[in-house]
């Protein structure tokens, strides 16, 4: 049964939604699903920008062809050679071995590693600048760096003013019939899973979304089509706004997030007690999470939504609590900035896992780490009190 949804004048989307994969790139889990978008262009020439992920392969090779009705494939611009959505192009060629295939050089390097059949391929190399017309829609190219791959283009069509944009404005979760963002509560629906999507794959990445959004700035652009999640066509505003907050690395909210690690309980109830204090001391929207219990994907979309956050965890074979470590390795790993940083340890004998997190932490640049470490001596009790207050204090007033 064909799936096929009209985006704009012109342009369908062919994709599919995946809600099998527990784990995008085998590494985040996707409960939500995600979609990978391809679009087909109805013009003088036919064309679809990116293919999709082989798991979606029955279902996006039978919209092609219903796509087509017929016609034959002119050409097979690929924005982006990572095999979600790169994965099907031997068989679209196999199936119309006169097609064109558009890409960058780098493009076509990776190409040809994926698919040495490249070689016999029909080729049309584009880079920045370089337009491609199929009649009535003309495509402008430009080129977006580690975005997140270094070969990813863009494309512009003129007609309807879209910016076909790779995995930028992308995001996990699979589409339930919809295609366009006004069609959800965005909000509701997709932020939280479009900001664990940025904020993990493309997180490291801010200095070169920012390159690529000046660029932007130059079109007139009213349309947005990624190849994840719904396509803009209203507000466009909503999402350049979190891009250009998450690419600068700034927080969308002066609120604080409480992660801590916990053996027997006693940390645990210990966060619930710096969460509680918190809340009662204004801090606003304080969330309180489990790091053995919660995927750090999860934990790093969080880190870009707040701007203060709250690592409290045990000494473990004298170090940081594994799964606190594999977290802060996780954030200097993407870079994470301008944010405050708390530190509570626990420890029944030699607690050094505060001084611990605090060396790792200063790897991070344009952070503040709060110098008042709340040590617990195995469980926090009420002659702790004046410390627990202290510590809070400084974080409401950080
Ligand atoms: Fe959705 Fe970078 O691939």
């Amino acid at each position: 049964m064909k799936g096929i949804k009209k985006v704009a004048d012109g342009i369908f989307w062919i994709g599919g939604s995946d809600r099998r994969l527990e784990r995008f790139e085998n590494i985040f889990p996707i409960p939500e699903g995600v979609s990978y978008n391809s679009y087909f262009i109805d013009d003088d020439k036919t064309a679809v920008f990116d293919t999709a992920d082989i798991t979606v392969a029955d279902q996006y090779i039978e919209n092609l062809k219903d796509a087509l009705a017929g016609r034959k494939l002119d050409y097979l611009v690929v924005l982006h050679m990572e095999p979600d959505h790169c994965s099907l192009i031997d068989k679209v060629v196999a199936l119309f071995p006169e097609v064109t295939v558009v890409g960058g050089k780098q493009t076509f390097t990776f190409m040809q590693q994926f698919f040495p059949q490249t070689a016999d391929f029909n080729k049309f190399e584009v880079k920045e600048g370089d337009t491609l017309s199929t009649g009535s829609h003309t495509f402008s190219f430009v080129a977006a760096p580690m975005v997140h791959w270094p070969e990813v283009l863009f494309a512009y069509d003129d007609k309807n003013k879209a910016l076909l944009s790779a995995d930028a404005f992308g995001t996990f979760g699979a589409l339930d019939g919809g295609i366009f963002a006004d069609e959800f509560d965005f909000e509701k629906d997709f932020l939280a899973s479009a900001r664990r999507y940025y904020a993990n794959i493309v997180g490291k990445y801010g200095p070169q979304v920012q390159a690529v959004l000046k660029k932007a700035a130059g079109l007139d652009i009213q349309m947005l089509l990624p190849l994840h999640g719904p396509v803009w066509r209203k507000n466009l505003d909503v999402i350049l706004g979190k891009y250009q907050k998450w690419s600068t690395y700034e927080s969308e909210e002066d609120s604080v997030i409480v992660v801590y690690g916990s053996l027997y309980g006693h940390t645990a109830s210990a966060a619930e007690a710096v969460a509680a204090q918190l809340r009662d001391k204004g801090a606003g929207n304080v969330r309180v999470y489990d790091v053995s219990g919660t995927d750090v994907s999860y934990l790093i979309g969080e880190v870009w939504r707040a701007r203060k956050i709250v690592l409290m965890c045990p000494t473990y074979n004298n170090g940081v609590y594994p799964p606190m470590e594999n977290f802060i390795t996780d954030m200097a790993a993407l870079g994470v900035q301008n944010r405050v940083f708390a530190l509570a340890q626990n420890g029944t004998w030699a607690p050094v896992t505060g001084k611990l997190m605090s060396e790792k932490l200063s790897a991070l640049k344009n952070v503040t780490v709060l110098e008042n470490v709340l040590t617990i001596k195995s469980a926090l009790h009420a002659t702790d009190a004046d410390a627990l207050n202290n510590f809070t204090d400084a974080i409401v007033s950080a």
